[in-house]
C-alpha cells in the first residue's frame, strides 16, 4: 500500500526530522510547521517508528479536507476509507484541536468525526449494533488549522520520546527527542571524546551512546500499530532484524556524564544500564568547575540549570562563569551549551559562534555553539 505519513516534531526540529526521514530513504518528503509528511508502505510505518530520533510520534494520514461547517467536517469524514485501516473490534478514540478555523469547538469536532467513522464502518462491516472496541488501539485526530481538517490515525502509542531506558528521571529532564537533537546539531562523531557536565539523568550521553553505536532509539520498546491487524506480523519482525543488524555494539565510544549530584549520578548509572550501555558511559560525581581534561577535539553537549527558578538566579551566573574558566584552555574542543538565559554568552565571557533558537518543551532557549579548533588551524 502506498500510504502519507506524518512525522511531528517539535517547533524548530522539523529540518533534523525531515533529514532523518530522508536518511531512511521515504519518498515525497515535506516540511510544514512542526510536521514531516513522507510516502512509503507499511514497512516505512515501521522503521520510521523504530529510527526516528528526534520526531515526536508517527501519524498515518486518512485524509484532508476543507471543513467550516460540522455537515462538511462529517460528510467528508465518512468518505474516507476509515474500514481499510480500522478493524471491526478496533479501538477507536478521537482527540483533537483547533486553530484560527471556523469550527473551533474541540469537543463537537471530535463527536462529530466519531459519528461518521462509525458510519462509515457500519456500512463497511454491514453492521447494526455498536462496535465492541475491545482490540487493538487507533487513535484518531482531526486537527483543524486554517479550516482545514487533517484526519490521522496515530501509529506510535507513546510518544517517542519514551525510548524505555528512562525509569526514573531528574527534576528538569530533557526529552530523548531534544537531547538527540542538541548531538545532531553538532559534527560529533562516535571517535571523539564527549562530556555533558551536566548529565541530571544522562539522557544526553545515552542518547549520544545510540547514535554512536547506529542503535535504533526504538528497539527497548512497543509501538500501538504492533497489534494492527493489517500490517503483517512479518513486516514488523524485518524492520527489527533490519536495526539489530546495523546496531555497531562493538563501536568503542569516549562518553563521559558528570553532574555536581551523587543522586543524579545514580540515577545515570541505572537508566544507562537499562540502556545497555553500562559499561560505555563514564558517569562521576563533579561540579562543572573542576572540569579538566587532556584529551583533544572533543565535545560538550550540555543543559545547564536555566536560572529560571527564584533563589537560583546568582547562582547561575557564577555557574556560567566557572563553564566560562573550566573550558577556555581547551581551544581543540567545541563546546554546545543550550539555556534560556540571556546573558549566557556575557557570563560565559565569550560570544557564540553560531547560535539557534529552539524551544525546550514551551520554554524560548538558543543553543549557544563554540566551535573548537579544527586539527589543521591547531597545528598552524
Ligand atoms: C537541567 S538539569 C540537566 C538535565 C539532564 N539533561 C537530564 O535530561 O536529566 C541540570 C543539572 O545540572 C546539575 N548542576 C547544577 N549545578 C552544577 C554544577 N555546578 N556542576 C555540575 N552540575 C551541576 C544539576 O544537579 C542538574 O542535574
Amino acid at each position: 500500500m502506498n500510504l502519507t505519513y506524518i512525522a511531528t516534531a517539535a517547533m524548530g526540529l522539523e529540518s533534523l526530522v525531515a533529514h532523518e526521514v530522508r536518511d531512511l530513504g521515504f519518498e515525497d518528503v515535506k516540511v510544514e510547521n512542526g510536521k514531516v509528511i513522507f510516502k512509503g508502505d507499511e514497512s516505512a510505518l515501521c522503521r520510521s517508528n523504530l529510527w526516528l530520533r528526534t520526531a515526536d510520534r508517527v501519524k498515518l494520514l486518512v485524509g484532508e479536507f476543507k471543513a467550516e461547517t460540522f455537515d462538511e467536517l462529517f460528510e467528508q469524514t465518512k468518505a474516507l476509507p476509515w474500514s481499510d485501516f480500522i478493524p471491526e473490534n478496533g479501538e477507536f478514540p478521537v482527540i483533537g484541536k483547533s486553530v484560527k478555523s471556523k469550527l473551533f469547538s474541540v469537543s463537537d469536532c471530535q463527536a462529530i468525526v466519531k459519528k461518521a467513522v462509525v458510519d462509515q464502518m457500519k456500512n463497511a462491516y454491514q453492521r447494526e449494533t455498536w462496535f465492541p472496541e475491545d482490540g487493538a488501539l487507533y487513535r484518531i485526530e482531526v486537527a483543524l488549522l486554517k479550516d482545514v481538517a487533517t484526519l490521522t490515525i496515530d501509529t506510535s502509542g507513546t510518544g517517542l520520546h519514551k525510548r524505555g531506558y528512562r525509569a526514573l528521571h531528574s527534576e528538569a529532564p530533557l526529552k530523548e527527542t531534544m537531547a538527540s537533537a542538541l548531538i545532531k546539531l553538532t559534527n560529533w562523531t562516535p571517535d571523539k571524546p564527549f562530556v555533558d557536565p551536566f548529565c541530571g539523568s544522562g539522557t544526553i550521553p545515552i542518547e549520544a551512546a545510540m547514535i554512536g553505536q547506529n542503535v535504533a532509539p526504538g528497539l527497548n520498546r512497543e509501538f500501538a500499530s504492533e497489534e494492527w491487524s493489517w500490517i503483517d506480523k512479518k513486516v514488523w519482525y524485518r524492520a527489527v532484524e533490519e536495526a539489530n543488524d546495523l546496531a555497531k555494539y562493538d563501536t568503542p565510544l569516549d562518553i563521559q556524564g558528570s553532574d555536581i549530584d551523587h543522586k543524579m549520578i545514580e540515577l545515570s548509572i541505572n537508566n544507562a544500564e537499562e540502556a545497555g550501555f553500562g559499561e560505555f558511559i563514564t558517569f562521576k560525581q563533579m561540579q562543572v568547575r573542576d572540569f579538566t581534561t587532556r584529551k583533544e577535539y572533543g565535545y560538550v553537549i550540555s543543559n545547564p540549570p536555566y536560572g529560571e527558578r527564584i533563589g537560583e538566579k546568582e547562582e547561575v551566573k557564577q555557574l556560567y562563569r566557572d563553564m566560562g574558566n573550566a573550558f577556555r584552555s581547551l581551544e581543540t574542543w567545541s563546546v554546545y551549551v543550550i539555556t534560556s538565559n540571556e546573558q549566557f554568552e556575557q557570563l560565559y565571557g565569550r560570544p557564540a559562534t553560531k547560535k539557534r533558537k529552539l524551544y525546550n518543551g514551551h520554554i524560548k532557549t538558543d543553543y549557544y555553539q563554540y566551535f573548537g579548533k579544527r586539527r589543521q588551524e591547531a597545528k598552524a
